[in-house]
């Protein structure tokens, strides 16, 4: 006696339940039903326009799909574990609808091209959605760096006061950041933008099928030309997994400052109280818990990755059920980066900087030593020479706690002639930013071309 399982014909004894459930997949897949739904509308179409199914079979099926989709709309199906994964579940579910004319569905389909169509179907959209929010949270920062441009701040490398810098160039280089991310997402876009749909188990169908038709019936614009690899194919998720651990790095340390700024000894910037939470015990505490939960999820995405990749080494094509563990890490790396694009782009539009704090962290320190060497430099003396000068001054001005600002004209002229009355004009830092006019450098006027080379990028 064949069991009660779509696929039950061969099998004469079931699993227990337990171990149903550890095969299953529905309990997460259900994720795309809405995309299994789209692809057998497209499959059945292809059906009927191809004539492997009749018009009065095509119409039928294509109704009942319809109806389910309504009931999945409102909330209205039920899956169960004992029919396994999404695709028999909804195949059951129809069939309860419809009657047994919903068995010639799946002529010319095997579960595994319909679930790799689903997957693409899945990521293109959300890619779509990802794309878009991280060209809004662009624009946050364009908007941030067109009101900064003079907005003096201390630069730093090893985190130690390096030159001064604009904050609108700071910002710029998030953008520039995230410009990559866009471009790599869009990339990854067009590699699943493909229909893997017709490929059936492995090895395509003796059906006239069209596999063109059902491609464009589903929006997609290419279709995959060796069968085997349609089904067998997962680089479309690892690459998002991939642009996903790339892009978190990003936002990771962008969080890594706003929580280092908004910290008492910096106090660069001020997070909207919307974004920040208090302590349980200590009353005066405002965290910046949304910053560091960016930070920390970046943990999963990473892992989201290794996961896959390792799920995926040394696969034998084409087909294996380990490939069931390929779709959690991308449902979850989804549901984990759009909120961290979106809380991040808040908490960066609505928090407030304090530009005198940041402008007075360039004033007493030495962040303008170069200044002072490229200003002897520029006089003539070898800049070897004067950085030795300078690394001297450096050293006194440490211990008498002088800034170079502060060194009288007469003290500068024992030193070197070359040094005259408008070198403290070279050293103040707003002056030392505003000059720094090399391509890509932090100078006003190449801030403000390069705020317009990506305004046009943004349109
Ligand atoms: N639930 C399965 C998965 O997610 C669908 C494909 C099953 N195919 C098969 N031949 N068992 O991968």
């Amino acid at each position: 006696m064949a069991t009660d399982k779509l696929w039950g014909g061969r099998f004469t004894a079931e699993a227990s339940d337990w171990v149903q459930a550890f095969g299953a997949s529905i309990q997460f897949d259900q994720a795309m039903a809405a995309e299994d739904l789209e692809g057998s509308l497209a499959h059945v179409a292809m059906l009927g326009q191809t004539g492997i199914l009749t018009t009065e079979e095509t119409a039928q099926i294509t109704a009942g799909l319809h109806k389910l989709q309504t009931k999945l709309a409102q909330g209205e199906l039920d899956f169960t574990i004992a029919n396994e994964d999404i695709h028999l579940n909804l195949e059951k579910i129809l069939t309860d609808e419809i009657g047994p004319v919903a068995g010639k569905l799946h002529t010319a389909r095997s579960r595994n091209d319909q679930v790799a169509t689903d997957l693409h179907l899945y990521l293109k959209k959300r890619l779509g959605m990802i794309i878009a929010e991280l060209k809004d949270f662009q624009a946050v920062l364009l908007k941030l760096a067109q009101e900064n441009v003079e907005t003096i701040m201390p630069g730093y490398t090893h985190l130690q006061h390096a030159q001064p810098l604009s904050y609108a160039h700071y910002l710029m280089a998030y953008f520039n950041m995230l410009q990559r991310d866009v471009e790599r997402f869009e990339f990854n876009y067009q590699h699943t933008d493909i229909s893997p749909l017709g490929a059936a188990a492995l090895a395509g169908t003796t059906f006239p099928i069209d596999r063109e038709f059902s491609a464009q019936k589903l929006g997609l614009t290419e279709v995959y030309h060796n069968s085997l690899d349609a089904v067998s194919d997962r680089d479309f998720s690892l690459e998002f997994l991939s642009n996903a651990s790339i892009l978190m790095m990003h936002l990771s340390r962008l969080c890594e400052e706003i929580i280092l700024w908004s910290s008492y000894e910096f106090n660069y910037l001020q997070l909207s109280d919307a974004y920040a939470t208090g302590s349980s015990i200590m009353p005066q505490k405002k965290n910046p818990d949304m910053a560091e939960l960016v930070r920390g999820k970046t943990g999963r995405v990473y892992g989201n990755l290794m996961g896959l990749l390792t799920v995926m080494k040394s696969l034998p094509l084409a087909y294996n059920k380990d490939m069931q563990e390929d779709k959690e890490g991308v449902f979850d790396t989804v549901k984990t980066i759009l909120p961290a694009i979106k809380v991040l782009k808040e908490m960066l539009a609505t928090a407030t900087i304090n530009k005198e704090k940041m402008a007075q962290a360039t004033q007493r320190d030495f962040s303008n030593a170069t200044e002072l060497a490229d200003y002897l430099a520029n006089k003539g003396m070898p800049f070897r020479q004067a950085h030795e000068i300078v690394g001297e001054l450096v050293l006194s001005g440490l211990q008498t706690d002088t800034m170079l600002q502060e060194i009288p004209l007469e003290k500068y002229q024992e030193i070197s002639p070359l040094i005259e009355a408008d070198v403290y004009q070279a050293l103040e830092s707003k002056v030392a930013v505003e000059r720094r006019n090399s391509l890509g450098g932090t100078g006003f006027a190449q801030i403000k071309a390069e705020i317009i080379r990506a305004q046009e990028l943004l349109k």
